[in-house]
């Protein structure tokens, strides 16, 4: 799912989210792990303030481990929760839920002293579009999910989701645009996929995740293509053309073959865990 923004869109998305803040106690937010900071909007922070808020660093089964651990200590220092997730598999869900009621026993323990019982904790899912958030709703809830789907005949408005007699979850997902007018967030949205590949130039693209890995990981090309690091990204490029055949008409070399398989490589996790940005 390739997104592209509009104005209206954002005011139009924005006013909705509005809305929906009104109805709920925490904001659970899905970024990508790979680029944490790129795929956060930061007008969430206004939205949601005086709102419990929980950062799920999701796609964690293709970023660095250890890239992942500093930012949640980084995102937990500013005072949200944060749990790392491969949102496609239900094993994290557990510690999804354990970290949600703990940010809203704060919530819980108000309602108790003024005699509220049993009200659940309501929560919203917020997100830049392809960070996963419907696979998160859909594994998270389970089986839930599909009795509120979108079937004739039931009510329109806001549909919750009962995850457990204390959870309750919006079962519609609130898009944030992300901040394109950054150049190197628009590099790193271009890079995991979430821009359209046809209006990139992937030979430039390739080119710069080429000459990042190289400095943030070095070794990882040379293991996988059998490429020199030391040459320019150009040459290297080149190189792996050759050593994958990567050919077209008259056996010359396929630079842009070369290009396309190196971004497909990086995006699929082939090349290895790889988190682009780290956290200041
Ligand atoms: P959205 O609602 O936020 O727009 O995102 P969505 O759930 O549609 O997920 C976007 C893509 O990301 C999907 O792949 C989905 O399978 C994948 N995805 C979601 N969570 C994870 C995760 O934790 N790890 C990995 N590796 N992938 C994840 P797709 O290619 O668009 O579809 P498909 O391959 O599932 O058919």
């Amino acid at each position: 799912m390739h997104f592209q923004w509009y104005p209206g869109h954002m005011t139009k998305a924005k006013r909705q989210m509005q809305e929906d803040m009104k109805l709920i106690d925490l904001v659970i937010e899905l970024v990508d792990a790979r680029i944490p900071y790129s795929s956060r909007n930061p007008d969430i922070d206004e939205l949601g303030k005086h709102k419990a808020r929980l950062i799920l660093m999701n796609k964690a089964d293709l970023a660095d481990e250890g890239q992942t651990q500093a930012w949640m200590a980084h995102f937990q220092e500013k005072g949200y929760f944060a749990v790392r997730l491969d949102a496609r598999s239900r094993a994290g869900m557990k510690a999804v839920t354990d970290v949600v009621m703990e940010a809203c026993n704060e919530k819980m323990e108000r309602d108790r002293k003024r005699g509220i019982k049993n009200r659940p904790v309501r929560a919203m899912v917020v997100g830049i579009p392809n960070v996963g958030k419907s696979t998160f709703i859909n594994t998270y809830a389970g089986k839930a999910c599909t009795k509120t789907g979108n079937k004739p005949g039931v009510t329109k408005g806001k549909q919750w989701i009962r995850l457990n007699k204390n959870v309750e979850l919006l079962d519609t997902p609130g898009i944030l645009w992300p901040k394109f007018e950054d150049q190197a967030v628009g590099q790193n949205l271009a890079l995991i996929g979430s821009i359209k590949d046809e209006i990139l130039n992937k030979d430039e693209l390739s080119l710069q995740l080429i000459k990042r890995l190289a400095e943030a990981y070095p070794g990882m090309l040379e293991r996988r293509y059998g490429v020199e690091e030391g040459q320019e990204a150009p040459e290297l490029l080149m190189q792996v053309a050759k050593n994958r055949n990567c050919v077209k008409k008259g056996n010359e070399p396929d630079y842009s073959k070369a290009a396309s398989l190196v971004i497909d490589e990086f995006r699929s996790g082939q090349l290895g865990k790889i988190t682009l940005e780290f956290p200041a």
